[in-house]
């Protein structure tokens, strides 16, 4: 059962919209982003909680049977998911020299595999409904790399391959799927950062600035809107310059 208010009052028959990874950080500003343009909002994360306000669902994005329940109980509750924000991802970061399998291996499940996870099993709903919005969060060291992330890197670049790739299987279908690429986003995930590493990174951003989790959700949404039903397979970043359009 889907628990909390899904609902924005503003537009009760609203299309569905679920945001993994979405109780903290970049996918919570994004859930309340969704709500306050009227969409039906369920955030999936493996404590299957959530401020009040958004829908709730247990979801690992590591395993498939729990990724099938999660989207079982929506439909179930509310109806096809239209709208899918892959957001859910962890870092384990290490030079790599002295990166373990299993840092490997967990970076590649929650980030890439389960991406494509929740992008199948999407595309049934998506399909019965003639309609949909997915977005894969991916990173700006997706394509600009960086030292100590080489799972994650891995992981993010991958996206772009699974999200054009999809994008083409579904774009006659009223089906978008886009890419999303942020920089330096204070939640977290960067919160444990070394301050030296914090300031190197700094140093190499055009804005002067790190980003906010809302400069990353006020985009998600306008890509999730039935305005943005003409961009599909695109890769745009949200990073103040750090990967200069990249
Ligand atoms: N912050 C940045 O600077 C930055 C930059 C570029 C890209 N990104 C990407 O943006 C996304 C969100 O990052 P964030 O900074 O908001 O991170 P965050 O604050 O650490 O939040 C990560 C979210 O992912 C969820 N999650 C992790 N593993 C999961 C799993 N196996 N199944 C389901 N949910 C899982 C977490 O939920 P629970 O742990 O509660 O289950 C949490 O909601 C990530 O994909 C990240 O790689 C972040």
């Amino acid at each position: 059962m889907v628990v909390g208010s899904v609902n924005s009052t503003e537009a009760p028959t609203a299309r569905v919209a679920l945001v993994t990874g979405g109780n903290r950080g970049i996918g919570l500003a994004t859930a309340q982003r969704l709500r306050h343009l009227g969409f039906t909002v369920v955030v999936g994360s493996r404590s299957g909680q959530a401020p009040d306000d958004l829908g709730a669902v247990k979801m690992d994005v590591t395993s498939t049977t729990s990724v099938d329940d999660a989207f079982a109980e929506i439909e179930r509750d509310f109806g096809p998911v239209e709208v899918m924000v892959a957001n859910a991802g962890i870092t384990r970061d290490t030079l790599l020299m002295r990166m373990s399998d299993e840092d490997i291996e967990q970076v590649l499940q929650a980030n890439l595999f389960g991406v494509i996870r929740c992008m199948r099993r999407a595309t049934r709903g998506m399909l019965k409904a003639r309609h949909g919005r997915m977005v894969l969060v991916s990173s700006v060291v997706w394509a600009v790399g960086s030292a100590g992330q080489v799972n994650y890197a891995a992981a993010k670049a991958g996206l772009v391959g699974a999200g054009r790739s999809l994008a083409r299987e579904l774009g006659a279908r009223g089906i978008t799927v886009n890419v999303v690429a942020p920089g330096f986003i204070e939640t977290d995930m960067t919160a444990g950062l070394a301050e030296a590493d914090k300031s190197a990174i700094l140093s190499g951003i055009p804005a002067g600035r790190y980003g906010q989790a809302d400069e990353v959700a006020d985009l998600i949404g306008y890509l999730c809107s039935d305005s943005a039903g003409y961009i599909n397979g695109a890769v745009i970043p949200v990073d103040g310059g750090l990967g200069m359009g990249h």
